[in-house]
């Protein structure tokens, strides 16, 4: 069977042909969309793309929880739709050897950045814990500067 089922349906095997910078695509939602020309201007960064090129991106892309702006971005890159999207879901592909490995690093890059959001959102807690500190403690000591005045 053909690869290119008919013009703008594309089997899984099609659509993994185009996974590198100069070609990228991806399946977000069962369309699949070229991103070749907005990688670079990605405001999450252009690896995270890259590493779900060729790939059903879906997971990835509601994982970052993408504003409605994001989701209409898409919209100019829309190719066409992915054969299966059921199929694209599951990683059932006819070249198991290589694209559930791609298809992992898609998600994968996802954990790294949750855990780097853990990260950050943890050190401004803190951050702020440590100033409120430092404020009460000013607040003391002017309190008790004006106590000693007024004696
Ligand atoms: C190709 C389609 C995509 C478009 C049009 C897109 C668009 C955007 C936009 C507009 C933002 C800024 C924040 C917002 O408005 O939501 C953003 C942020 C981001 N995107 Fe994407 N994105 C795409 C795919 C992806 C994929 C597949 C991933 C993950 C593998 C990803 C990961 C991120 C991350 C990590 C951020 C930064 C979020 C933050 O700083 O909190 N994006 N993206």
């Amino acid at each position: 069977m053909s690869p290119e089922l008919r013009p703008g349906v594309y089997s899984a095997q099609e659509i993994r042909k185009h996974s590198s910078p100069s070609d990228l695509w991806m399946t977000i939602h069962g369309k699949v969309y070229d991103v070749t020309a907005f990688a670079q201007e990605h405001p999450g960064g252009v690896e995270v793309l890259l590493d779900c090129g060729g790939v059903d991106a879906t997971e990835a892309f509601d994982d970052v929880a993408h504003s409605d702006l994001a989701r209409e971005m898409l919209e100019p890159y829309f190719v066409g739709f992915a054969e299966s999207a059921q199929r694209e879901n599951t990683k059932e592909v006819s070249d198991p050897e290589k694209a559930p490995e791609t298809a992992a690093k898609c998600t994968k890059r996802n954990d790294k950045l949750r855990d780097f959001r853990r990260q950050k959102t943890c050190a401004s807690v803190l951050a702020g814990v440590a100033l409120s500190c430092v404020i009460v403690v000013m607040i003391l000591q002017k309190i008790q500067w004006l106590s000693l005045i007024q004696r």
